[in-house]
């Protein structure tokens, strides 16, 4: 049965001119480069300006996204922005980034599923396409972490950071079967029993403020694997496809151990993930289209690949999208 799938056409990233190293943060609280690096595998970060906010990233990896393209932004009817730290609390930061890229039509909102975000977004713009509500959609991650830090809490500052990525999604009419190009499936998932362990302590109905990060780190770290690893296996029997026919993974850039753990517990071979976290650290929603960009840009992520991104976040929420290139 003939399908409308959503095609990538496009990518692009923005990340901050300030990088900041492990070296630095070790002048900053009390840690070392030796132990960033053992438990998360961050070297360096890069870090927003002053003056610059998320909607000026977004703006940036959108306009890259859509001149690879090929589209101009009158070619959009739908943006979504996946982000939890937007420029104000209304309106959406999806409709900053429309007005700066000089649209007024078509329809343009917020996803809120923290370092989720960007799976949230594939997968509401994939079913918004495939319903014929839209016809070109633009993707887009963005956070600045680092406006949500406790810069004095060692256990989360060094984990965090900024940037945004960003992709094009056009409706394509397809013959329906597993060869389509486009996002052939999506899951996603929410257990909101454990909010507390990674949430923001600030909000406007309760605080008036927008609060810092706080993380049991060992918590987190105990669910994600197998969170993660679930819904990669869910996304597959729906794609009707093996893991052996899977091309690139393009995880969530939250922690190196992170990802090794899905790798090894699921069996991909190293050499077929995508990995930023050395350079990126964890930007939440803009994590995965930035790795994205970058291995579509050095040439690993061609047309025709099957593509895996996956991540898991605050609220737990987690997902994955299985994509053929
Ligand atoms: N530098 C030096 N020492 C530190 C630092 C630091 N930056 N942070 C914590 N420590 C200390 C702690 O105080 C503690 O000291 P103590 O033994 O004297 O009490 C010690 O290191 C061990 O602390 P733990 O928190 O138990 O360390 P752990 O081995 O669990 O590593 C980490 C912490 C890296 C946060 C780990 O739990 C983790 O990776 N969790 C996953 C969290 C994550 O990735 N979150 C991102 C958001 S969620 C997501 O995107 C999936």
């Amino acid at each position: 049965m003939t399908k409308i799938r959503s095609v990538v056409r496009g990518t692009g990233s923005y990340l901050p001119e300030k990088v900041l190293t492990n070296d630095d943060l070790a002048h900053m609280v009390e840690t070392s480069d030796e132990w960033i690096t053992q438990r998360t595998g961050i070297k360096e970060r890069h870090i927003i300006a002053d003056g610059q906010n998320t909607s000026d990233m977004a703006v940036a990896a959108a306009r890259e996204a859509l001149d690879r393209a090929g589209k101009t932004i009158a070619d959009i009817d739908l943006i979504l922005v996946a982000t939890t730290t937007p420029d104000y609390t209304f309106p959406a930061t999806a409709s900053i980034v429309q007005n700066k890229l000089g649209s007024s039509h078509g329809m343009a909102f917020d996803i809120q599923a923290v370092c989720t975000g960007f799976i949230f977004a594939v997968a509401t713009a994939d079913n918004y396409l495939s319903a014929g509500m839209a016809k070109c959609a633009l993707v887009i991650g963005a956070d600045c972490m680092s406006r949500i830090l406790d810069w004095e809490d060692r256990s989360t500052c060094v984990l965090f950071a900024d940037g945004a990525g960003a992709v094009v999604l056009e409706a394509v009419d397809s013959p329906g079967d597993p060869h389509d190009r486009g996002v052939l499936a999506s899951t996603l998932r929410t257990d909101g029993r454990h909010w507390e362990k990674l949430y923001v302590d600030g909000g406007v109905s309760r605080t008036g403020a927008a609060g810092h990060i706080r993380m049991e780190g060992r918590e987190v770290f105990k669910h994600a694997v197998t969170m993660i690893s679930d819904v990669v296996l869910d996304v597959l029997r729906k794609g009707q496809l093996t893991l052996d026919e899977i091309d690139w993974v393009v995880p969530h850039q939250a922690n190196k151990r992170i990802i090794d753990g899905v790798e090894k517990k699921l069996g991909i071979p190293a050499g077929k993930v995508v990995v930023t976290v050395d350079r990126h650290a964890n930007t939440s929603a803009a994590s995965v289209p930035l790795a994205l960009h970058e291995a579509v840009k050095d040439g690993r992520i061609r047309a025709g690949d099957y593509v895996m991104i996956e991540a898991m976040g605050g609220g737990f929420t987690w997902g994955a999208s299985l994509i053929r290139w």
